[in-house]
């Protein structure tokens, strides 16, 4: 017996992904690669093991390379695991110009970790990220689904203050 064994999709993720498949041509199955691997992320604690790369590239019929290329491409897939509330702090010019590094220190500061690091009770992950796309709000963060711009450290202490 393998120690292991590629996780099945469960029956909700594969409902999810076969609504992406839908909306292309039958033979580029593939190209719901994105929407899988964030419907698999999002099932199972905010990221991706290899083998649940390996099942997506299963279900999609397409090399696991070809998956795996994609998730460590793009900074919004996590390959290793991460806090319940994983902090993109974005550090790119606009940011940087409107004060992310002193937001960087503070959010060090107030979680004792450093950027790309995880609390050890494992509630905060703080990541840096490029452009959010949101340059005119900056400087900009993203927990969870949520953008929140024109942030200061008093800002994001009242968010921080606010989750559970
Ligand atoms: S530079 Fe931060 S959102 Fe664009």
């Amino acid at each position: 017996m393998s120690e292991n064994p590629t996780p099945q999709l469960s029956a909700a993720a594969r409902a999810e992904i076969d609504r992406w498949v839908a909306k292309y041509p039958a033979d580029r199955k593939s190209s719901a690669v994105m929407a899988a691997l964030s419907v698999v992320q999002e099932e199972n604690g905010g990221w991706i093991s290899r083998e649940y790369m390996d099942a997506i590239a299963a279900y999609l019929e397409m090399p696991p390379i070809a998956v795996y290329e994609v998730a460590t491409f793009y900074s919004m897939y996590e390959l290793e695991p991460v806090g319940r509330h994983k902090i993109c702090l974005c550090t790119n010019i606009s940011c940087m110009l409107c004060g992310s590094e002193s937001l960087q220190s503070h959010l060090e500061q107030r979680l004792g970790i450093r950027m790309g690091e995880t609390t050890p009770d494992g509630r905060f992950t703080l990541k840096e990220v490029e452009c959010l796309g949101a340059c005119a709000h900056a400087p900009v963060a993203q927990l969870g689904h949520d953008y929140h711009e024109k942030l200061t450290p008093e800002r994001l202490d009242e968010i921080l203050d606010g989750l559970e």
